[in-house]
């Protein structure tokens, strides 16, 4: 059995149904950009979120960007973000001058320390840019960290990425709770148009500028008057054809999500050197296996050699080189000496998975 081709980048599963709608929609002779699919798309995602606007660019790192120059946060503005998260996260504010200010993250949850937070504000932070790992909800519960940015004058966004199909324990989207939040449809999510990004609000200025931003700074569609500068972050109808197809997939995708982290956490509850976090399976959908286990290198190599592919997960971003900044951050060195994701793609059987989990307990034994 080979699961190389099931290491997690492999989500986007593009079947027959997209294929179709593609045909069909070459066959319309179209705008190719943006247009009616690609509203359609955001309506979808709007209705699915509970967002009163959503709007997509062109992947979940410029999602960033944008949602947060739209915040107003400017050049020298101090952003706190989490130690563990893809590198997405700080570079988003980073590139137009901002500052990422790390701070480390729950064991529980790889979700950033409440008390950590609150710790790293000074007289410059302007917002938190927390991330829902894997969809996980805080430990401490969002509500704290909506208090604090409003005890603190601070603005909440919400990377998202990984949260489509995942929800706080109110009932609410993850993404809807600060003033925006962004999400990925790059290749290994829950749904992919191959590369693609969405912000989502409920707050009409942040929509107004969102839209301005991504297309030159337009003051409305088909004119070329500019108010003010903005870029081209446009999305395509192409991917647009394909991301409504993805849609109509999630609420399976959702399940079987669900139903394979059950049976991981089922197989392998006997074996001490692995362990998971803390997933709500009521409210959040893991989007991969992550885990923790002892002896990384060597399961990754036994695991390899019985055509199961595995991924490091994201080491600490204060030690990337990119980065190279002090400070104490036990969790997320943790998770960088001992973090593994699994097999996790949602077309898996559950006779492959049984195949990975008796892989794991061969090789502890
Ligand atoms: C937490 C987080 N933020 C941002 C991104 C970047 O998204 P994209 O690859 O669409 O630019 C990712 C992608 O994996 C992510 O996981």
């Amino acid at each position: 059995m080979i699961l190389n081709d099931f290491i997690p980048q492999m989500e986007p599963w593009f079947g027959s149904e997209e294929k179709i709608a593609i045909n069909e929609y070459m066959g319309e002779g179209g705008w190719l950009t943006e247009f009616q699919r690609t509203t359609e798309f955001e309506n979808r995602i709007a209705e699915y979120t509970g967002a009163k606007h959503c709007i997509v660019v062109n992947n979940g790192t410029i999602s960033l960007t944008l949602m947060a120059i739209a915040a107003g946060i400017k050049a020298g503005d101090e952003v706190i973000v989490p130690n563990y998260t893809m590198i997405a996260t700080p570079n988003s504010v980073k590139i137009f001058g901002a500052v990422p200010v790390f701070v480390d993250v729950e064991p529980e949850t790889l979700c950033m320390n409440l008390e950590s937070a609150k710790n790293a504000i000074t007289d410059k932070t302007k917002a938190i840019l927390f991330v829902n790992a894997n969809g996980r909800n805080p430990k401490a519960g969002m509500e704290q960290f909506v208090k604090l940015c409003n005890e603190k004058g601070l603005i909440l966004l919400e990377d998202a990425a990984q949260s489509l199909g995942s929800f706080y324990p109110s009932g609410k989207h993850q993404g809807t709770i600060g003033l925006a939040g962004s999400l990925s449809f790059s290749a290994p999510k829950i749904i992919s148009t191959g590369q693609g990004g969405a912000i989502i609000t409920n707050d009409d200025d942040m929509a107004f500028k969102l839209k301005r931003l991504k297309d030159f700074g337009r003051s409305g569609g088909g004119n070329d008057v500019h108010d003010t500068i903005g870029y081209n972050f446009k999305f395509t109808e192409m991917q647009a054809v394909i991301g409504n197809e993805q849609m109509k997939k999630l609420p399976w995708r959702v399940d079987r999500k669900k139903e394979i982290y059950k049976l991981f956490k089922e197989k392998l509850r006997d074996v001490k050197q692995v362990s998971f976090f803390d997933q709500d399976l009521q409210c959040t959908t893991p989007w991969f296996i992550d885990v923790q286990v002892e002896d990384r290198e060597n399961l990754q190599a036994c695991l390899k050699e019985c055509g199961v592919g595995t991924r490091i997960m994201y080491p600490p971003i204060n030690k990337q080189v990119a980065y190279n900044t002090s400070g104490e951050f036990v969790v997320s060195n943790t998770v960088g000496d001992k973090g593994l994701w699994l097999p996790s793609a949602a077309q898996l059987t559950d006779e492959q998975i049984k195949y990975v989990c008796d892989k794991i307990k061969y090789f502890y034994s």
